[in-house]
């Protein structure tokens, strides 16, 4: 399955929960199965690697990533099976670039939250108690959806 993760800058966000979700199949044995990648709704990061407190967050829980930013395309919304947006705002511009026939799917990620947070708040004029709860939040999500696919298939 092949997931694309997206916020306005990927810088905070979007690679955090790229980076998380690797971890959490490569914790289920099961990264060969999974194309992930994350990207911005902005201009303004491409090319650029995560905001410093986005990389010591990971740093914290293990976690590292190569990852440098890109803007979404249009071919990405054929590329990949599930377009995940952390808020409504990425939502809407995600809705707006989509071509005719696009065949991925569009959601929020914290549509998977147990806790029932539908929108990733947005850590970047925050401090790292705000990258904390992204690491966080963004985790329970994807290991809740992780959860509703089958290992096999
Ligand atoms: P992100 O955070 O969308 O989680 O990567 C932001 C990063 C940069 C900006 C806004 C949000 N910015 O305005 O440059």
């Amino acid at each position: 399955m092949r997931l694309l993760f997206v916020c306005l800058g990927n810088i905070c966000r979007s690679p955090i929960a790229e980076a998380v979700m690797a971890d959490l199949v490569r914790l289920r044995r099961d990264s060969a199965r999974w194309t992930l990648d994350s990207a911005a709704i902005g201009p303004w990061h491409v090319g650029s690697a995560p905001d410093p407190r986005a990389l010591a967050t990971l740093a914290r829980h293990g976690l590292r990533t190569a990852h440098r930013g890109r803007q979404v395309a249009a071919a990405d919304f054929s590329r990949f099976d599930q377009i995940f947006a952390m808020d409504r705002a990425n939502l809407d511009a995600l809705n707006r670039q989509a071509p005719p026939g696009a065949l991925a799917r569009i959601g929020l990620l914290g549509a998977h939250d147990p806790e029932g947070r539908d929108e990733v708040p947005d850590p970047y004029h925050g401090g790292d108690d705000d990258f904390e709860f992204v690491q966080a939040q963004v985790r329970r999500c994807c290991a809740a959806f992780l959860a509703r696919v089958p290992d096999q298939g």
